[in-house]
């Protein structure tokens, strides 16, 4: 049989040949698209084994625990580039010269200020309302606003699109939090970098001139960098199956951001530092070990397990350093990183997580970061959607670059009633 076809043996002595492609890493798929002329779907609930489309951005080996982005392994972006850089990169495909990303931040900067209606938004939501949710509904709501980025079928709109949700995601994000604690909103200030303009949004007053630390810049950038994207996780799938219909790209990211919400994925960060506060002290870790392992109990160890990673994360291995060089710098001594480390450290050596192979993953130390730098913890996921929003657009754009890209409408396996007639309410 050629090494480019499966065969499969179906009932009734049938068969069918399907063709298996091959990708430049990882697994070779085998495409089912004829499989429905046989009268068969498949059927993989939570697309355990199932590649939905084909992409060049990100690719993940999660039994060697390596995350490429175009190439480029996690590791040497996190120390080596910024999340400008990796913006670019994710976006067009090739590092940029330095005059090319000179032009980008320059057009990055030149949309960091949200339509000054916006305010007004943010005026109907309670003040304890959930960052997240704020997120969502005003990120939803710039389709309401600009115009001339919502054809997706004009390139020049896509291309206004992708530069306003990456340069004001920060704006928006820091107003969630400005709106929470009762201060007032802080403009971009174009002078600082994207870090640096995001902390000065968050954290300065109009009172004092705001100084950025340089190291919470670095860590702030790398915290970026690392959660920028990560292939067809839950969220990113959120914006290609949105983005399929032909919804304007600012729904697209709304959608993904509703996705990213949930504990069991972006979430997790949030719920990680809870069940560490939780969690309390390290003589409490082996009760919360036994909790974990129990089937009948519900809870499970956030940060640690990974859909695709069945080895270390490499994002979390940048992160842990990061997070040491942070708590040093600015030395704060958390007891909560006690318990992490403890957490950590009794994880790896149980034979429950060793034969599951569930390692802490990105989410576990980037909490900690963050609270060091003094994010409250309602603000963990707003940040990651903040960075993983250049991932969805440089997926978003993608789908719709490749030529052919049809509306996403996955079938089912029926178990519901045959067709029955009905019965009048005077007869049941
Ligand atoms: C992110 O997809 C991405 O790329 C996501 C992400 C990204 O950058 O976009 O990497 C970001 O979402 C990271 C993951 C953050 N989530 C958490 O930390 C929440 C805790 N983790 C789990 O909920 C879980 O590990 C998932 C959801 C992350 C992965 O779940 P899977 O792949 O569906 O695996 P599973 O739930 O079937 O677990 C396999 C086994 C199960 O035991 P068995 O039924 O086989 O006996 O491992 C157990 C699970 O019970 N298990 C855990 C566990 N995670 C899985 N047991 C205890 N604690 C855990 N954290």
């Amino acid at each position: 049989m050629a090494d480019n076809i499966a065969k499969l043996e179906l009932p009734g002595n049938d068969s069918i040949d399907l063709p298996i492609k091959k990708g430049t890493e990882g697994f070779d798929v085998i495409d089912i698209s004829t499989l429905g002329k046989k009268g068969y779907f498949t059927f993989d609930p939570g697309f355990l084994a199932t590649a939905s489309c084909e992409s060049a951005i990100t690719y993940i080996d999660g039994e060697q625990g390596i995350l490429l982005h175009r190439g480029y392994p996690i590791e040497q972006l996190a120390t080596e580039s910024t999340y400008l850089d990796l913006c670019y990169l994710l976006l067009y495909g090739e590092l940029p010269t330095k005059d090319a990303f000179d032009e980008f931040e320059t057009t990055v900067k030149q949309h960091t200020m949200v339509h000054d209606q916006i305010v007004y938004f943010f005026r109907g939501f309670r003040r304890d309302a959930h960052p997240m949710a704020m997120l969502c509904g005003v990120t939803g709501a710039l389709s309401a606003f600009y115009q001339d980025s919502l054809d997706v079928n004009n390139p020049s709109h896509r291309k206004i699109a992708a530069f306003r949700l990456v340069s004001k995601m920060p704006t928006i994000a820091a107003m969630c939090y400005k709106f929470s604690v009762g201060q007032p909103f802080i403009y971009p200030r174009n002078d600082l970098s994207y870090a640096g303009n995001f902390l000065s949004m968050m954290f300065a007053t109009p009172c004092e001139e705001y100084k950025v630390n340089p190291v919470v810049e670095k860590a702030m950038d790398r915290i970026f960098v690392l959660h920028a994207d990560h292939e067809q996780n839950a969220s990113t799938s959120t914006v290609r199956l949105a983005g399929s219909s032909g919804a304007n790209p600012f729904a697209c990211i709304a959608a993904g951001i509703a996705s990213l919400w949930g504990p069991a994925h972006g979430g997790a960060n949030e719920a990680c530092l809870q069940m560490l506060e939780e969690i309390g002290s390290v003589d409490r870790i082996p009760e919360y070990i036994e909790k974990a392992k129990d089937k009948n109990d519900p809870f499970r160890l956030m940060g640690f397990g990974h859909r695709v990673y069945k080895n270390f994360d490499p994002r979390a291995k940048v992160m842990r350093e990061t997070c040491h060089e942070v708590l040093q710098e600015l030395k704060v001594v958390d007891p909560l990183l006690d318990v992490a480390m403890e957490l950590e450290r009794i994880a790896l050596e149980d034979e429950y997580f060793i034969s599951k192979k569930l390692y802490p993953n990105v989410d576990f130390y980037s909490g900690i970061i963050m609270k060091a730098i003094g994010i409250p913890t309602s603000m963990f996921t707003v940040l990651f959607a903040l960075s993983r929003t250049v991932g969805w657009i440089s997926h978003w754009k993608e789908m719709l670059d490749q030529p052919g890209h049809k509306i996403s409408r996955p079938r089912q396996l029926y178990t519901g009633d045959s067709a029955r007639d009905f019965v009048s309410v005077d007869k049941r």
